[in-house]
């Protein structure tokens, strides 16, 4: 009978297994962590974690492996993934794709060199700015004409920036945008590569896009020579967990491999690497069935969703485009009267649904391998009874979901190093107009930046961040949370 698993079995997972093996070889621990398996843990964590959680909190080096690591655990886990997402390598991540960001800028760029970067990245990206040194030319995405969405970075903009900078050594984009809409990634890793230039893509949102046909490419199907995906963000691992996938030589693997060893914790939680294996299992062998289940319940609440007044659904439709992460549901609230922080608030408060995120257009809900046609009824009716109830919008034109609207393209005045180390001062944010941002602002979520540390201070920025502010907007990264003041170069 022909093997009905050729190539690698992705039946085994051997960071499942080693754990099994040291729970039921009963060690005495004389190692971290010093609860040692929940022994000397505080009875009420105990009861919540449950005890089986904590005796599994155990270290990968003098744990499941000797201290040494001789038994390539990990190694054998990883190969596995990479296999999975069709990568060369993968390397297992525990401070989220944060820490992949961290890792691959560091391995593929010197300090001074030039990278392609679309505008929409996250914070953690513009950190690994910040640590390598290196200075971004911003390409920004396109926005949809009316829905003040982005659209992705266009492959025609990458390869104009590309030309206007011919020394520089990487491309980094962020695909799919956090409201799941992805770049045209095999144009753009085309572009770049016949310029000689690697593509990273931070593909956080996208773990899933490997494992269906109808959801967009996955990065390293589109020939990236580098992805970052949070399996904990919509696949079935635990928070923190998250994978670097690479390919080919463009930038050297072994390098990667150093620079993950430094982004990393020294003290890997063999609950979080098993949970990444254990997702890996259950996509490669189970993931099209599924997803297939998640697409449907998505597409389910969404057209029901659409059928209430006041309440719109993005989709590939809205969108004009096929490729699109239909299990995302960016609500749009406006006609209901009320912002996206008000529909959050009255979710949880009155109906225990919690959003993934709110803004002041609306709130994102994530479908996933883990929701029924019971959790998608709560979901529907909830809003139901908030479209019973919708009032007259207050105000038309609303505030831009995204910062798409004021994302700015080109070249900052200064690197993002050099802009966080220089001295600074704070001003009323009204007055910053024209001055340079020596501080991240970012609103929560998303993660895009406004304002990088280096880049000029638009008009259209402070204009943004007022109404934000004035909406109760969540801002991460600015020393004044509030955004009465903002830090500008002295
Ligand atoms: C586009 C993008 N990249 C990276 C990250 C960081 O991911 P993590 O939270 O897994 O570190 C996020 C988090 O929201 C994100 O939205």
């Amino acid at each position: 009978m022909p093997d009905p698993f050729p190539g690698p079995d992705h039946r085994r997972a051997p960071l499942l297994d080693a754990l099994r093996c040291y729970r039921e070889a009963d060690f005495a621990p004389f190692s971290t962590p010093g609860h040692k398996r929940g022994a000397g843990a505080d009875p009420e964590l105990r009861e919540l974690l449950g005890s089986d959680a904590l005796a599994s909190d155990i270290p990968l080096g003098g744990g499941i492996d000797d201290s040494h690591f001789t038994g390539d655990t990990l190694g054998a886990a990883e190969r596995l993934a990479a296999a999975a997402w069709g990568a060369d390598r993968a390397f297992f991540l525990l401070n989220g794709s944060s820490a992949g960001n961290h890792a691959y800028l560091l391995a593929a760029l010197n300090p001074g060199d030039e990278v392609v970067v679309a505008r929409d990245i996250h914070k953690s990206l513009l950190v690994a700015l910040i640590l390598t040194g290196a200075r971004p030319v911003y390409v920004a995405p396109r926005l949809h004409p009316t829905l003040d969405v982005g659209l992705g970075v266009a492959a025609a903009d990458i390869a104009a920036a590309l030309d206007a900078h011919p020394a520089a050594r990487l491309v980094a984009v962020v695909s799919p945008s956090y409201c799941g809409v992805p770049s045209d990634l095999a144009a753009i890793a085309r572009v770049a590569h016949e310029r000689g230039v690697p593509l990273y893509v931070d593909e956080a949102w996208g773990p899933h896009f490997a494992f269906h046909p109808g959801l967009p490419p996955s990065a390293m199907a589109s020939g990236a020579d580098g992805a970052v995906v949070s399996t904990h963000k919509v696949l079935a691992s635990l928070t923190q967990a998250a994978i670097l996938q690479v390919r080919g030589d463009r930038i050297d693997p072994e390098r990667v491999a150093t620079t993950v060893g430094m982004a990393n914790t020294t003290s890997p939680s063999v609950t979080i690497l098993a949970s990444i294996d254990a997702c890996r299992r259950q996509m490669a062998l189970f993931g099209h069935a599924l997803l297939d289940r998640a697409i449907v319940l998505a597409e389910d609440a969404r057209t029901r969703l659409r059928a209430l007044p006041g309440v719109d659904v993005l989709g590939a439709d809205r969108l004009g485009t096929d490729a699109y992460d239909r299990t995302k549901l960016v609500v749009d609230v406006h006609g209901l009267g009320m912002t996206g922080f008000q529909v959050e608030r009255a979710l949880r408060e009155r109906f225990r649904v919690q959003p993934e995120m709110s803004d002041l257009a609306g709130v994102i809900c994530l479908v996933s391998v883990a929701d029924t046609t019971e959790s998608i009824g709560r979901l529907v009716a909830a809003f139901a009874a908030l479209a019973d109830e919708r009032r007259p919008p207050a105000e038309q034109g609303a505030t831009p979901r995204s910062s798409g609207a004021v994302l700015t393209a080109g070249i900052p005045a200064l690197s993002p190093r050099d802009a966080f180390f220089a001295p600074s001062r704070a001003v009323p944010l009204r007055d910053a107009a024209g001055e340079v941002s020596a501080e991240l602002v970012i609103p929560y979520p998303p993660g895009i930046p406004i304002l990088a540390p280096g880049d000029v201070v638009s008009a259209e920025a402070v204009a943004y961040l007022e109404r934000g502010a004035a909406h109760g907007m969540y801002v991460s990264g600015a020393a004044d949370p509030t955004l009465g003041t903002l830090r500008i170069l002295a």
